[in-house]
């Protein structure tokens, strides 16, 4: 028996990672074991410009320890504040990798600052490029795309059954709502985006992208439902009007301080986690152009 869509639960662990505040899910369908892993992790020492596997190497023990199937690696947009291990899973894995065509402009706007010639502003680093509204399976499980720019103008969240992972959208009820000012951000646009994430049933799971401590709780989460942000999201929550939240959010935007990892970050997330190709000597380097970001 096929259930319907709304009928299905995927099966879901958070993995935190504290050093830059991620949530890595993964999901797996209960029936065929098969699992999706979306927004890994590839830790990033700056000062040692070093790389470690540590992070996702935690969340593949739990998908073998579960005697799970790694069917796909999903993105939620290209993060601006951790490497996505993505290109690791696909190498070692051999799992395909998922995001919004949109990146096809993120690839446009920022290889050229960062001289990544490799990089075609065409999404071809990605192994699939889906499109609001496209639909695959998990295992037995559908998977929806939902494209929910604002933050980025790439950002998709992924509805599976009576789950959805947000990524950078929304955050827990009690913190808010992602930035909006890097390139290509925009706050009207993101309102838009959430207003379409809480239209889906109330008792929908929701699972966000990232959990920084609020003041006054002390627990690292990143689980609420659909009900729960309409009612209760700091920044949206009780029918927030569109004009008051963009002028919260630009507001609060102009406050806040370039990310610690943007720069490395970028410039592999392009490339889908893969580092920079390697020079005559063997040798991959990243780029810091100077003055392109953060306020003169
Ligand atoms: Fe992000």
């Amino acid at each position: 028996m096929t259930l319907s869509p709304d009928a299905q639960s995927p099966v879901v662990q958070g993995f935190f990672d504290p050093a830059t505040h991620t949530i890595t899910y993964l999901v797996s369908d209960p029936a065929t074991r098969q699992a999706a892993i979306i927004d890994p992790v590839l830790d990033y020492d700056p000062a040692a410009a070093r790389t470690s596997t540590r992070s996702i190497d935690t969340v593949m023990a739990a998908l073998k320890d579960q005697e799970l199937t790694l069917a796909m690696v999903l993105e939620t947009h290209a993060h601006a504040d951790h490497l996505t291990a993505a290109h690791h899973l696909r190498e070692t894995r051999g799992a395909p990798i998922g995001i919004g065509r949109d990146i096809a402009h993120v690839q446009s706007t920022f290889a050229p600052m960062f001289h990544a010639d490799d990089v075609t502003p065409d999404g071809a680093a990605f192994d699939r490029l889906y499109a609001d509204g496209d639909t695959f399976t998990l295992g037995e499980l559908t998977v929806e795309v939902i494209h929910t720019p604002g933050h980025t103008p790439a950002c998709v969240s992924y509805r599976i059954g009576d789950a959805v992972f947000v990524g950078d959208t929304l955050f827990m009820p009690d913190y808010g709502t992602a930035r909006t000012d890097f390139p290509g951000g925009d706050a009207r646009t993101l309102y838009r985006s959430i207003q379409r994430l809480l239209g889906l049933p109330d008792t929908t799971r929701m699972f966000v992208g990232h959990d920084y401590l609020p003041r006054g709780r002390i627990d690292f989460r990143f689980e609420t439902t659909v009900g729960e942000q309409k009612a209760a999201n700091v920044h949206i929550g009780g029918g927030v009007s569109e004009d008051a939240f963009v002028a919260m959010r630009q507001a609060r935007d102009a406050t806040l301080g370039a990310p610690q990892l943007i720069l490395p970050s970028l410039q592999v997330n392009i490339r889908a986690g893969a580092l920079p190709p390697p020079d005559a000597n063997g040798r991959r380097s990243l780029v810091l152009p100077l003055n392109v970001l953060g306020a003169a």
